[in-house]
């Protein structure tokens, strides 16, 4: 790889060696993206957040989560780019559509036809100029009943509390006291095995980013030029689940109950952060 001045990189690759002498924890710096590579990835999000603008134009009750994965496939190719997820560890569609009792990683597919009153997750990740850029929204079809609002509403409350305040020299594991927090306060559970990551370069890179933290201050201090997303995945009722044993890849809810996410992909700067995706 071929290695570009970078500011950025070089005010971290400091602080790093500042903090770790002080004890702390802190980011490696192949965490910290250059301006080159921030501005390639400001771009791959946007293109994904313009994918996921045209799914919200199209999807209602009557839609099959297959055309959903046909709307993505064409609004990504129109804008220039490449769906990740296509082809990614063998995954077989363009997009994760995830309904009701299913956490993550659903398999769009032409039998499933959505109807008024369920809630689904659509997670889209979007390679453009050999950058990516990641992202998911909820939906709701025709009226749902009051317990899914309040579902949708609390986790959307979660990542907003996620991101309140976030900046330089936030604890990561901030991010999944304040989820967990406000998740257990309402009687809900926060997956834990699943969560949100490093991206950018490659869809999945590090850090982890846990949804579930028991104490305040722990973790790796973010700095400057750290992209990651924020995903939490919020259940109804039990934590646990179960991943398909035909297709590999859906994850659903070990007690059949609901389950809502919403995710961001976001950048550190040198005041707050930058939303890449959402
Ligand atoms: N977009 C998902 C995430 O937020 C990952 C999709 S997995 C794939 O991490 F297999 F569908 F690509
Ligand atoms: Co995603
Ligand atoms: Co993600």
């Amino acid at each position: 790889m071929k290695e570009h001045h970078s500011a950025i990189r070089e005010a971290a690759a400091i602080k790093i060696r500042a903090l770790r002498e002080a004890g702390k924890k802190t980011p490696s710096l192949a965490m910290i993206k250059s301006e080159e590579e921030i501005a390639g990835i400001r771009e791959a999000g946007h293109i994904n957040s313009l994918v996921l603008d045209a799914v919200a134009a199209m999807i209602g009750e009557g839609v099959s989560t297959a055309e959903i994965d046909d709307v993505v496939v064409k609004t990504t190719r129109q804008l220039g780019g490449t769906p990740t997820c296509l082809g990614f560890h063998g995954f077989p569609r363009a997009v994760c559509t995830s309904r009701n009792n299913v956490i993550c990683h659903g398999i769009p597919c032409d039998t499933e036809v959505l109807r008024e009153g369920d809630i689904i997750n659509v997670d889209c990740t979007t390679t453009y100029g050999g950058y990516v850029g990641d992202a998911s929204r909820m939906f709701m079809i025709g009226r749902v009943d009051e317990a899914g609002r309040r579902l949708l509403r609390v986790t959307q409350e979660c990542l907003s509390l996620a991101l309140d305040g976030l900046g330089p020299l936030s604890p990561l594991g901030d991010i999944g006291y304040r989820i967990a927090t406000h998740a257990h306060a309402n009687g809900y559970t926060v997956v834990r095995e699943i969560g949100g990551h490093g991206v950018g370069l490659a869809m999945h890179e590090e850090p982890f980013v846990s949804h579930m933290c028991t104490k305040q201050g722990e973790g790796m201090l973010l700095l400057p030029g750290m992209i990651f997303t924020i995903e939490p995945m919020i259940n109804e009722g039990s934590r646990f689940f179960t991943c398909d044993k035909q297709d590999g890849w859906t994850v659903r809810t070990a007690d059949g109950r609901r389950s809502a996410q919403v995710e961001h992909m976001l950048l550190i700067t040198e005041d707050g952060y930058e939303i890449l995706s959402k």
